[in-house]
């Protein structure tokens, strides 16, 4: 079965970190198996130089968010799904915690995924619980309406174009906890079965938060998830290539 690990720079890094991430994955990648699939989300401004070096390798790059205003026009400072195809990237992290507590809604977060796939890009929507929600047994409900709020009806037509779910609970990302076992397999297999029950297909469910070098195998071993978002440990190839090599 396929393993992704995905890195979301978040606002992190410089054109330096870019390009000797890049430089670092080229020499990493022959050593890779074949199974997992890599992909990289650096901000947009260092998307064309990742690309100039990543382009002939297995390694996917792609963007943090797109625009949910189309695909070109009067719209200062955003940057469009077609941009982001245009420069050779292949996918979008959507709806990423992060935002959505800057003011991202559900109707944005349907227009970006709306634009990302008339673009031709791929998605991974992020989606999970703040622990005020967990405390107060809302974790499920509140994915569900996450979920139902942004999905397109129907799956992605195009076989080349991947659409994966990343549950990423908000007090996991950067604090260094972990959900507990049983909590992370019964997240990650409610986000398959909802997305089955919805797109009558199985589609990737990643993890993420607070995952490391050190904690990968655990956590996909007891989330049965099909891989991970990694922030802080995918900054350099070193940690990127280290928590891949242990994957289980
Ligand atoms: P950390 O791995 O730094 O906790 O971040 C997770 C995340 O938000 C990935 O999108």
């Amino acid at each position: 079965m396929l393993k992704w690990v995905i890195g979301n720079w978040k606002m992190n890094g410089s054109l330096k970190e870019a390009h000797d991430f890049a430089e670092g994955a080229v020499k990493k990648l022959p050593h890779v198996s074949s199974h997992v699939m890599l992909g990289i989300a650096p901000p947009f401004l260092y998307l064309s130089g990742m690309l100039g070096i990543l382009r002939d390798t297995a390694m996917m790059v792609g963007a943090q968010t797109c625009s949910d205003r189309g695909q070109y026009g009067p719209y200062t400072g955003d940057v469009s799904a077609s941009m982001i195809k245009d420069v050779g990237a292949n996918f979008v992290i959507i709806g990423h915690s992060e935002r959505r507590s800057h003011g991202e809604t559900s109707t944005s977060i349907a227009s970006q995924i709306a634009c990302a796939l008339e673009a031709g890009l791929s998605v991974v929507l992020c989606v999970g619980e703040t622990m005020e929600e967990r405390d107060s047994g809302l974790a499920k409900a509140v994915v569900l309406k996450q979920l139902e709020s942004s999905l397109p009806k129907h799956a992605p037509a195009k076989t080349e174009q991947f659409f994966a779910i990343a549950y990423e609970p908000v007090w996991a990302i950067g604090t260094g906890r972990l959900p507990m076992p049983e909590e992370l397999s019964e997240m990650t297999h409610f986000c398959r079965q909802i997305m089955k029950d919805r797109w009558q297909i199985d589609i990737p469910v990643l993890y993420g938060g607070s995952v490391k070098p050190s904690n990968v195998h655990d956590v996909l071993i007891a989330s049965k998830a099909s891989g991970v978002l990694v922030g802080g440990a995918s900054l350099s190839p070193e940690d990127f290539f280290q928590l891949v090599a242990n994957l289980p």
